[in-house]
């Protein structure tokens, strides 16, 4: 990466670039969390639709439940605020599969991944990379494009992130849902989602939650609120007003040169020919 800057503001833990906002104590500590049987995981690798999915599923509970800060986000401290609370937890993360608590695995914790176009993933992370002073300064697109496809981006490769929770696909507690079909059809994706959580919420109910839930809303909302520095959805900024940028399928054809087409499809097929998804 190209910045001077960048030594103070990522490290490496198990090989994958984090942000100084999660601390390697955090993250050393995450193997012995202790999770619960009815907490939910929204999983994503970032600039995938992250604070979509959020701002669904929340809506989609009468019974009181709490989105929760990344479980990677913070240092010690944020885990044991987690442990206090009461309510049933939502909990996003960006870690990989294998980076993921065993606890969690192992209670069979209801999951949600949400995957999206890596092309348009890598053009929002650009942007995400430009805006956002958590994250170095890249200087341009064509650097850029390199450093995702050697996944050498905070949270590491798409592929490989992609790929860790690809193999669990046939477990029944994990969902994949696509940012693509959100666009396309969100009632219907949001009734799936109500399905797997064994939610009961009417027709009708889930219309108005995904009007509620569109770009427009959703961007309009979050200029209003004031951001909470102790509180996130992605462990790489506190300040949602970075989020809403276009929110549209299909951008990366504003940014891809016809050869950096090439060369990601080739390196697409490549890495994903074993993965049945
Ligand atoms: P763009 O940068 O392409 O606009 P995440 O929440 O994982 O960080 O993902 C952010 C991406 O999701 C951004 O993509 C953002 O605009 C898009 N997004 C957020 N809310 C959305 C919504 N309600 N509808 C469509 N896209 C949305």
């Amino acid at each position: 990466m190209s910045n001077s800057s960048e030594a103070e503001l990522l490290h490496t833990f198990k090989g994958i670039p984090f942000t100084t906002r999660s601390s390697p104590e955090l993250l050393k500590s995450l193997d012995t969390f202790d999770a619960r049987e009815d907490d939910v995981l929204l999983v994503s690798y970032p600039k995938s639709g992250t604070h979509w999915l959020a701002g669904v599923i929340t809506k989609l509970y009468n019974t009181q439940v709490t989105l929760t800060s990344p479980i990677e986000f913070g240092d010690i401290s944020q885990l044991e605020k987690l442990n206090k609370l009461s309510s049933k937890r939502i909990i996003p993360t960006h870690l990989d599969y294998n980076m993921l608590p065993p606890n969690f695995k192992n209670k069979k914790c209801k999951m949600i991944y949400i995957s999206r176009n890596p092309k348009d993933t890598a053009v929002s992370m650009f942007h995400y990379y430009r805006d956002n002073p958590n994250l170095p300064t890249v200087d341009s697109w064509t650097t850029f494009f390199d450093l995702f496809l050697k996944g050498n981006v905070v949270c590491g490769s798409w592929f490989d992130h992609f790929l860790s929770w690809a193999e669990h696909e046939d477990e029944k507690n994990i969902l994949f849902l696509f940012y693509e079909d959100m666009k396309k059809d969100l009632p219907k994706v949001v009734k799936e989602i109500t399905l797997f959580l064994s939610l009961n919420v009417s027709d009708n109910d889930i219309q108005d939650i995904c009007q509620k839930s569109s770009f427009s809303e959703m961007k309009n909302d979050t200029e209003k609120e004031n951001s909470d520095p102790t509180h996130t959805v992605c462990a790489l900024t506190s300040n949602r007003k970075l989020i809403f940028r276009k929110g549209a399928v299909g951008d990366w054809k504003n940014y891809f040169t016809p050869k950096q087409n090439i060369r990601f499809q080739e390196i697409f097929n490549e890495k994903m020919k074993l993965s049945k998804m």
